[in-house]
């Protein structure tokens, strides 16, 4: 079968930069700017950004192009060796098993979009309203929704499929994410809030908060879970991967300075004597329990209908960009079915879906409604939902030794002459930049040395 590629490399751009943008950028970025001395925080988070985060973004999107493979596929064709096919398949298991409790999220925003709609924020801004919603069988109609909407878009394949989604979705969610900000800087007190957000203070900065907005950092930009292998190996040979990465990274981080200027604006509208970071201490708690009473509270000044629209906006921004993000993690999966099996799309996703499905229902369950699913495990002195044994497995601990691994592999094993060759396709000027010697230095170095940290701190911490 031949590889479908993305059409141009705008498409890819889009396609990449829709895995990107998603929960991090819009809600996880602002709150942790809020608690971690905003701007001090915001320059830090840069600095990872475009030191850290994108030599890992380059490497894995050359290294799809080249094998023009899934991530399996691609460590086992180079590594050709037992060692590297295992490291191959932690690749591609670590996405689906994010992908798992990320869909469960996605459900979550979709059906608060949808009661946003019907007009329901008094309901949504009730103390407790949550965790009722997380548990009620309505739950698994939205999550119907948003799996057929998925199988949807990857049945219709890389480009009719996720550049296509991409393309309207992508621009539509800048659009609306610019309105919002316009519109909530016209709030009272806004601008305490965009003072909060743009007044540096650096003495909240200490060694916690620099590992967790690095992760935070590294999870935002999709990396280390096979998405930009896979979509690598749909970019067109005389595509400049290079500079398509710098605008993945930018448009990420502009999202993520436009959503600290969306929300907490709005934090201090509600209540101008507020201390957001004391506010909520998780991006879940701030979409489901802290917005929908500030947009109840909206309701008194621009009436049911006005503050029935801004949140249904709202939730219908946040739902694009989970949208575009899920497509892609679940991509990963379903390209190594295909490639290794060589079966088609449609049944590579059935298979997958069947799975994933028993999965995602398995960690709906876990919030309290069945008891052996919401105390699944016992370590690090607590007991553990299966939902909580995922994220803390796969997304605290796999996902920093992947990205260890990725470095590693591709300066030790692929080498980095053909690293350059290929970033040097559709963009001859890279040999002997700047650029390359500094990717060359840091992915062999001190990157995986700092991923190595990351992993170790978040296993010791969650585990013991
Ligand atoms: N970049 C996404 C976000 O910020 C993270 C993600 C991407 C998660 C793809 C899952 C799949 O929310």
């Amino acid at each position: 079968m031949k590889r479908e590629l993305f059409s141009s490399k705008i498409g890819f751009i889009l396609a990449a930069a829709g895995s990107a943008v998603g929960i991090g950028n819009l809600v996880a970025f602002p709150v942790m700017a809020s608690q971690n001395g905003g701007a001090a925080f915001l320059i830090m988070y840069a600095f990872f950004v475009f030191f850290i985060c994108l030599p890992v973004m380059l490497a894995e999107m050359s290294l799809g192009r080249h094998t023009r493979q899934n991530p399996h596929g691609a460590y086992s064709k180079i590594g050709q060796s037992p060692l590297w096919n295992g490291v191959g398949w932690l690749a591609v298991i670590t996405p689906f098993m994010i992908g798992v409790f990320y869909l469960v999220i996605t459900v979550w925003i979709f059906g608060y979009l949808a009661k946003a709609v019907m007009g329901q924020l008094d309901t949504l801004a009730q103390d407790g309203a949550f965790g009722l919603f997380i548990n009620s069988n309505e739950l698994y109609l939205y999550m119907a929704v948003v799996i057929g909407l998925t199988f949807l878009i990857l049945q219709s394949g890389v480009k009719q499929g996720i550049e296509r989604a991409a393309t309207y979705l992508m621009p539509a969610l800048f659009v609306m994410l610019l309105l919002l900000v316009g519109y909530v800087l016209t709030l009272d007190n806004a601008m305490l809030g965009v003072q909060f957000f743009l007044i540096p203070d650096f003495s909240k900065i200490n060694v916690q908060v620099l590992t967790d907005s690095l992760a935070q950092a590294f999870f935002s930009l999709s990396l280390a879970m096979g998405i930009l292998i896979t979509y690598g190996s749909y970019i067109q040979k005389n595509n400049d991967i290079v500079g398509a990465g710098k605008m993945v990274a930018g448009l990420s981080l502009l999202v993520a300075c436009c959503a600290g200027l969306l929300i907490l604006p709005a934090v201090f509208w509600s209540d101008p004597t507020i201390d957001p970071s004391e506010l909520t201490d998780s991006s879940i708690g701030m979409i489901f329990m802290v917005l929908p009473k500030i947009f109840l509270a909206l309701q008194q000044d621009i009436g049911f209908f006005g503050a029935s629209f801004v949140a249904s906006f709202f939730f219908l921004l946040v739902f694009f960009a989970a949208m575009t993000s899920l497509i892609s993690i679940i991509e990963v999966p379903v390209a190594s079915l295909m490639d290794t099996k060589g079966i088609s799309r449609r049944r590579s996703l059935i298979t997958l879906g069947v799975v994933m499905v028993a999965l995602s229902v398995l960690s709906a369950l876990s919030f309290g409604r069945v008891d052996w699913l919401t105390s699944f495990l016992s370590y690090g002195g607590a007991d553990k939902s299966f939902f909580d044994v995922i994220m803390d497995v796969f997304y605290y601990s796999i996902l920093p030794l992947n990205g260890l691994l990725l470095c590693l592999f591709v300066i030790y094993r692929w080498k980095k002459v053909n690293l350059h060759a290929e970033m040097r396709e559709g963009n001859p000027d890279f040999e002997g930049s700047l650029m390359q010697k500094y990717i060359d230095v840091s992915l062999g170095t001190f990157i995986p040395a700092i991923l190595a940290v990351i992993f170790l701190l978040n296993v010791l911490g969650r585990f013991f």
